[in-house]
């Protein structure tokens, strides 16, 4: 994360605003209704875990320390943020029980607090749901900034949406302003027509909010602690409360089933495809085209009708990504063509190189400039240096390849003795005729040829010709005397 320049701009934003701003994700619900053994906030959408999600939203807004409260796998929550976020003040909150959402932000009291010999957090918090992936950074800052210029003890995100049921209303008074949030199951039918309705997160002074959390009783039909129950007491005590509406309700979704992991997908991947066409991408269906978060695209690329581009992957300017391509953490230049259903991951391409259709680019492969890799190649930890050409039908692994190599049709580097991989390596300018086999380790020297049908088993010097194949004999007539025979046996 210390490589995101969003966040690095947030924190030194942070640094010149007096007051502090640290986060606490609620993340410890079990998420029954997955119906997975996998945790909910660890499901994937867009490339990232739903939590990561949340996580680096609220570092772009420019909150840090970041508490998460883990109950449900709550090891494997911690591994997974640690691993994902290596360079972040992150720090983890048990609730063991779930008594409700003001039990788990009260579990967030000792990780910002004095015991671990810190001065008391003073400043103000952003409170989210670890569920809630396409919250974009960019409502988190207008929340804070709503909170602060507001004066208030706590601000709380709302959305007006279409089917209210199972969210929290926001009732508001006379003159407007939000008077309570009342929850589904204890709100009276009135209540129940209510459309703004509370998206679960906020923005609150930390010692204020603690204070008011501290009086919560378990008195709702659920029996839980509320920490929607905080607007009212706040109110109560004299402080003000704000609601600020987000006018995107779609992003405030949270994923309850595996329905809404599909829709907030969806509307991160929108997200990002508006972002690539706002910079000068070429998307031509957007509808099946999916890039994950973590991707990046040069202007002037085309990613054609069900392209699929995951991890880290970034590709260069003009580069042509054709249809049913999967390309995994593959870094490619300028100019690169993507022929269609090639399948690629965590391979480097140089520019003006030609990849596909059909082909696959297994782990490590180095594709030099100008290279081509065509349909039916299979590449393995292997490098093709400038302009060095497999066309047709190849398996090339544990290989290194100089420039301006061709390989023929059907050649195979047979890397594997049943027990250790070993290597092949052919110097520049290198011709390897048809159907070949490599058996190696095996080296074959600048401007080597080896003659079509060959099984290459020694290295050839330089400038040599490799041939390994029965001399071919002709025999005149033997198709006629063939079917004279025939004719005779037969009658
Ligand atoms: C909550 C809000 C509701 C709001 C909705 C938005 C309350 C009482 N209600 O309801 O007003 O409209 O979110 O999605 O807050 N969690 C814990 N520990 C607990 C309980 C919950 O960590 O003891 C976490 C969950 O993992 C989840 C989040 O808090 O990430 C919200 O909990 P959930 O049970 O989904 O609350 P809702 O009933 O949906
Ligand atoms: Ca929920």
């Amino acid at each position: 994360m210390g490589r995101n320049p969003s966040r690095r701009l947030a924190r030194e934003t942070r640094s010149k605003t007096e007051r502090p701003l640290a986060a606490v994700v609620l993340a410890a619900g079990e998420g029954t209704r997955m119906k997975s053994r996998t945790a909910k906030v660890l499901h994937r959408a867009a490339g990232r875990s739903l939590v990561e999600h949340v996580v680096d939203s609220v570092l772009r807004a420019g909150a840090e320390p970041v508490v998460v409260v883990v109950g449900a796998q709550a090891d494997a929550v911690e591994r997974h943020l640690r691993d994902a976020l290596p360079d972040t003040d992150l720090r983890f909150a048990s609730q063991p029980e779930r008594l409700g959402t003001a039990d788990a932000v009260l579990r967030a009291r000792r990780a910002l607090g004095a015991e671990r010999g810190r001065g008391r957090f003073t400043g103000d918090v952003l409170i989210v749901c670890g569920d809630v992936p396409a919250l974009p950074a960019s409502a988190l800052r207008a929340l804070v900034s709503k909170h602060r210029g507001g004066d208030a003890a706590l601000s709380v995100l709302t959305a007006i949406v279409d089917d209210p049921r199972g969210y929290g209303r926001i009732v508001r008074g006379e003159g407007g302003g939000i008077r309570a949030i009342v929850e589904h199951g204890d709100a009276s039918p009135a209540e129940r027509k209510i459309h703004e309705v509370n998206s679960g997160t906020y923005c609150a002074g930390w010692p204020e909010l603690l204070a008011a959390l501290d009086k919560v009783k378990p008195d709702n039909t659920q029996g839980e602690l509320y920490l929607t129950d905080a607007v009212r007491l706040l109110l109560g005590s004299g402080s003000r409360v704000n609601a600020v509406v987000h006018p995107d309700p779609e992003e405030l979704v949270g994923v309850n089933t595996r329905r809404d992991l599909g829709s907030v997908g969806r509307t991160i991947n929108r997200r990002t495809l508006c972002r690539l066409m706002d910079a000068g991408v070429t998307v031509i269906d957007p509808e099946t085209t999916w890039v994950d978060v973590t991707v990046r695209v040069g202007r002037d690329s085309i990613l054609h009708p069900g392209v699929t581009l995951e991890g880290r992957t970034k590709l260069g300017s003009g580069c042509v990504v054709r249809s049913g391509v999967r390309l995994h953490g593959v870094s490619a230049g300028r100019d690169v063509e993507f022929l269609d259903h090639t399948v690629a991951t965590d391979s480097v391409v140089g520019d003006g190189a030609k990849i596909g259709p059909f082909a696959h680019l297994r782990p490590a492969t180095v594709v030099g400039p100008e290279c081509k890799v065509g349909n039916f190649v299979e590449t393995k930890k292997t490098t093709l240096g400038r302009g060095s050409k497999a066309s047709h039908l190849s398996y090339l692994g544990d290989a290194v390849l100089g420039s301006g190599v061709n390989v023929g049709a059907g050649t195979i580097t047979c890397n594997y003795d049943g027990v250790r991989k070993h290597e092949t390596r052919m110097g520049d300018g290198v011709f390897i005729g048809s159907d070949t086999q490599l058996v190696a380790p095996v080296r074959l020297g600048k401007g080597a040829y080896v003659a079509a049908g060959t099984t290459v088993t020694k290295d050839v010097p330089p400038g040599s010709l490799a041939i390994s194949r029965a001399s071919q004999r002709n025999i005149e007539g033997w198709v006629e005397r063939r079917r004279n025979k025939s004719k005779k046996e037969n009658g």
